[in-house]
């Protein structure tokens, strides 16, 4: 399959004003503090931020849990170097790779997060990263996906900009992921 990964606003040019962007929209230091928490980090978990963008999340989840182990991973070399900018004295390790194909051993993480990102995503890289992502997680590893989607409260289909309405957290159980909690 021929893959063109999409840029974070589509377009190569928009992305150094994507923070400014997402502040303004209301997915800014809040909303990542916000599911920071709900991650529920404990001391020693390992976490990998999927498709980490210009690093935001990764930056306040530092700030949280100044001594965990961190890794984001993206697919575009561009908006790595302005995470690099911003996370490079604070230790995080930075890959650029997508998300379909993690360059981790088996069970390496005790936590993953992607926000975002996945309704960029055609349905056959979606499998393959949901795929690797399982591979990647510890048994009992938590992963929480975060995107545009239904509103669980309302049982109806709504896009908006302003208001991520669906996280739900999975948790590694044997070979399968499994529904955990969700709502923010
Ligand atoms: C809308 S941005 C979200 C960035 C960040 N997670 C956030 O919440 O701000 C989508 C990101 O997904 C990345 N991306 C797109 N396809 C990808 C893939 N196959 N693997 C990894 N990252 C990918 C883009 O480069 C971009 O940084």
């Amino acid at each position: 399959m021929r893959y063109h990964p999409v840029k974070a606003f589509n377009y190569d040019f928009l992305t150094p004003f994507y923070d400014t962007i997402l502040n303004l929209i209301g997915f800014g230091q809040g909303q990542r503090e916000k599911i920071v928490r709900l991650l529920n980090l404990k001391p020693g978990e390992k976490f990998l931020d999927v498709g980490c963008g210009t690093g935001s999340l990764l930056k306040v989840a530092r700030k949280l849990h100044p001594d965990n182990e961190m890794v984001g991973i993206d697919i575009d070399k561009k908006i790595l170097e302005i995470a690099k900018k911003k996370l490079d004295s604070i230790g995080i390790t930075l890959i650029n790779t997508g998300a379909e194909n993690l360059p981790f051993p088996d069970n390496s993480f005790d936590v993953v997060v992607s926000t975002l990102i996945f309704h960029h995503l055609p349905t056959e890289i979606k499998l393959k990263a949901l795929s690797e992502i399982k591979r990647v997680l510890k048994p009992d590893g938590r992963f929480l996906l975060v995107d545009f989607g239904k509103d669980y409260r309302r049982q109806k289909q709504r896009r908006t900009i302003l208001k991520v309405k669906s996280l739900i957290i999975y948790v590694k159980q044997g070979s399968n992921l499994v529904k955990f909690q969700k709502g923010i």
